[in-house]
């Protein structure tokens, strides 16, 4: 059998890109913009499905982004078009409410009507967006469209959020809302949090608990991180995210605490934790789903250890055992994601595992600096010998935020 060559998606330079998408919303709207902006994707390099239970996470920004041209009107009406869709979405600011508006341009009116929400002005506005973050693939795709235009408006407005952290995490909330009340994805924060609080050469690492962040450098000397989309379907709001989450509220009122997190942090260890809890839930899903959570965020939390001593072989293990974890006890990988992640191992990844929601989307694979084409050749290989439609791969190293 002949494996097709791997396909790369590159991210695009900024430049190029800003005045690319400033011409298309020259030529959708026949005027000019009042300012174009970027937000990226990110991938988590581990700590899944911990954001909505209080955890830890530890994601970086990609260097693929979604780009923004935005101009204010003076009434309140919201005209989008995208480079990679048809036609103009339009809505009236006024009228958008949840349950009021569908599609792609509902997470972009959303971060307008979430900031309203949260005290500002906020007028309608003409807004043209072109992205290299590849869609529903795992990448937070729909972050980085929140992202880019939180910091657009935050900009053109002078709502002065942008420039600290603090801000940031305002910016970022408003963007949550926008996806949970007004997309009606029940997300938990993580992806909004790469996309507007990361650093450049930096992994963030998150606690969910308190909505506190580090920045760890992550720039590993010798090993590479390659992405690989595996293009099986993956959405966000068909019921099953939603369900993982509502099993864990349901187990943490069992345990009577207000998250999985609160558990875990009251046990002398994970295992303590794990044992505790088993015995109080009397429904084996819930278990499994439970010990997932637990264990996971006592692996982000030994990740980061890790990741400062820059002993990679151990943090390359953590990823393996999450993604079994993700696998066995909390069951949203599919197929694809499990072949995935042994292809690349088999062919030398120190670790791998699915990143985001899963159901679909994207794994990462931490290799030897210099072999991300051999290990994607051999994953589009092993793609191939299972009949399954052919990957995409890229590589980033941690970029910056939205700006
Ligand atoms: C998706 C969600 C995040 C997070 C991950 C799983 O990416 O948007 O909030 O829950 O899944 O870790």
């Amino acid at each position: 059998m002949t494996t097709p060559a791997p396909q790369w998606l590159p991210a695009w330079e900024t430049t190029d890109s800003l005045a690319r998408v400033a011409t298309l919303f020259e030529r959708t709207f026949g005027a000019s913009t009042d300012g174009t902006f970027s937000a990226p994707g990110r991938v988590n390099l581990i700590g899944e499905h911990t954001d909505y239970n209080g955890g830890l996470a530890l994601p970086i920004a990609l260097e693929h982004r979604t780009y923004v041209a935005v101009r204010l009107r003076e009434d309140s009406l919201v005209r989008l078009v995208s480079a990679q869709g048809e036609g103009v979405w339009e809505a009236d600011l006024d009228a958008v409410a949840p349950g009021a508006v569908s599609g792609w341009g509902s997470y972009l009116v959303g971060v307008a009507w979430a900031l309203r929400q949260d005290g500002f002005t906020v007028p309608g506005f003409e807004a043209a967006v072109d992205s290299c973050v590849p869609f529903g693939a795992g990448l937070s795709s729909s972050a980085a469209l929140e992202a880019s235009l939180a910091v657009g408006l935050d900009t053109l407005l002078g709502l002065g959020l942008g420039g600290d952290d603090d801000g940031r995490s305002r910016l970022a909330a408003a963007c949550v809302r926008a996806e949970n009340e007004i997309a009606g994805a029940a997300t938990g924060g993580m992806d909004q949090a790469a996309s507007l609080r990361a650093q450049d050469g930096h992994a963030l690492a998150l606690d969910c608990l308190d909505g506190s962040v580090r920045h760890e450098p992550f720039a590993p000397v010798d090993r590479e991180l390659l992405v690989i989309d595996t293009r099986a379907p993956h959405s966000l709001n068909d019921g099953q995210y939603a369900s993982r989450r509502a099993t864990c509220d349901a187990a943490a009122a069992v345990l009577g605490v207000p998250t999985l997190r609160h558990w875990l942090d009251a046990a002398t260890d994970a295992a303590a934790a794990v044992a505790s809890a088993d015995a109080l839930l009397d429904d084996d899903v819930a278990r499994r789903r439970v010990r997932h959570v637990l264990t996971e965020i006592d692996r982000t939390r030994q990740a980061h250890d890790a990741l400062r001593a820059g002993d990679w072989d151990a943090f390359g293990a953590l990823m393996d055992a999450s993604h079994a974890s993700l696998r066995d006890d909390y069951e949203v990988t599919v197929p694809e994601l499990d072949v995935a992640v042994e292809a690349a191992r088999a062919a030398g990844a120190v670790g791998a595992r699915m990143t985001g929601g899963g159901f679909g989307g994207s794994a990462i694979a931490l290799v030897p600096a210099g072999t991300s084409h051999e290990v994607a050749h051999a994953v589009a290989q092993a793609f191939a010998e299972h009949g399954f439609t052919s990957p995409a791969f890229l590589t980033s190293r941690a970029a910056g935020p939205a700006a």
